[in-house]
């Protein structure tokens, strides 16, 4: 039977994929952790939920044990724009925290292990447009530092003690759920609150920024599909480069203007410019979709709708 660690699930990704997870393997066999932040009222009354710090090895050991866990997801990570505020807490909660769940896993010979990259491994130097699997990882923010890292860690695993690391590059992740915390794809996010709370948005970056984008359902389908691939399918195992949609924060305003004709956007770039400026357009994601079968669902103009539909309902409930 599997029993599922998430770490980090109060944030973003973990808060929905928890959920999606108890539906697969059962409620009790999948528990959430997160450090001091309490997590949504469904998470915590579904199913198990601990408050630790995976920096801090030897509470991750105790849980690991006190729920016989054999798989975990490491969720947990300072992104890049919080990052660049603080480096050291990136490279601690981003490296410390990852050394102890392969180190504990390695221990306690586990199943699996899921460590999601992102596209802040790339960097100047890599191609802009469609981005390869192979290519150059100069990443400029300690986030995309950790990354690159953190890639070459689980394949280092994989190969030195046969442990079962997989990992994607994901791209910024747009949902409806929980905000995103201290990310450059923030924006993304934001314009669609903004859109329905005031009609208007001030956004970080310029028009013509254009990065990989991904739907919630698509990113937790995408880590789900990764997470129960067949092991002996798989020739790449912690750097899947994973596609979905791209568009410029033009073409993105211009995606809600067709349900919001008075929305307004104007542009007001900070230091989250040049972050955005290091990554690449958009994804060649042919090893995942060969090696796993991945395939996304949504495309912008789907995902506006939809996003437009939820951020709406909260509204007039009074939540937002
Ligand atoms: N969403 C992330 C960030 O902006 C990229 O993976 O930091």
């Amino acid at each position: 039977m599997d029993k599922i660690l998430v770490v980090g699930a109060t944030g973003q990704i973990g808060s929905e994929l928890v959920l999606e997870l108890r539906k697969i393997y059962g409620n009790e066999n999948v528990i959430g952790s997160g450090r001091k932040t309490a997590p949504s009222k469904e998470v915590m009354e579904s199913g198990p939920f601990e408050f630790f710090d995976a920096v801090n090895r030897q509470d991750l050991e105790e849980v690991c044990k006190k729920y016989e866990i054999n798989t975990i997801i490491n969720l947990a990570a300072i992104l890049s724009a919080n990052g660049e505020k603080n480096p050291m807490l990136a490279w601690d909660v981003n490296m410390n925290g990852l050394i102890n769940v392969l180190e504990v896993a390695r221990e306690m010979e586990m199943k699996r292990v899921l460590i999601p990259s992102s596209i802040a491994a790339f960097g100047p130097g890599t191609p802009l447009d469609c981005a390869p699997q192979e290519t150059v990882l100069r990443p400029t923010t300690m986030y995309g530092v950790t990354k690159v890292a953190g890639e070459l860690l689980g394949d280092y695993y994989v190969r030195k003690y046969g442990l079962d690391v997989r990992g994607l590059r994901y791209p910024g992740i747009i949902s409806h759920e929980t905000l995103p915390g201290g990310g450059t794809t923030d924006y993304a996010v934001a314009i669609y609150y903004e859109a329905i709370k005031n009609k208007k948005y001030n956004c970080f970056v310029r028009e013509d920024t254009r990065l990989p984008m991904m739907y919630m359902p698509d990113c937790i389908k995408a880590t789900i599909d990764l997470l129960q691939a067949d092991f002996d399918k798989l020739k790449h195992h912690s750097d899947f480069n994973v596609g979905s949609m791209s568009f410029s924060v033009a073409e993105l305003a211009e995606s809600i203007k067709k349900h919001i004709p008075e929305f307004e956007i104007t542009y007001e770039p900070d230091y989250r410019q040049e972050i955005a400026d290091s990554w690449p357009n958009d994804v060649d994601d042919t090893a995942a979709r060969e090696e796993w079968g991945w395939e996304p669902s949504y495309d912008l103009d789907a995902m506006t709708a939809d996003m437009l539909k939820h951020i709406g309902i909260k509204h007039e409930k009074g939540l937002i």
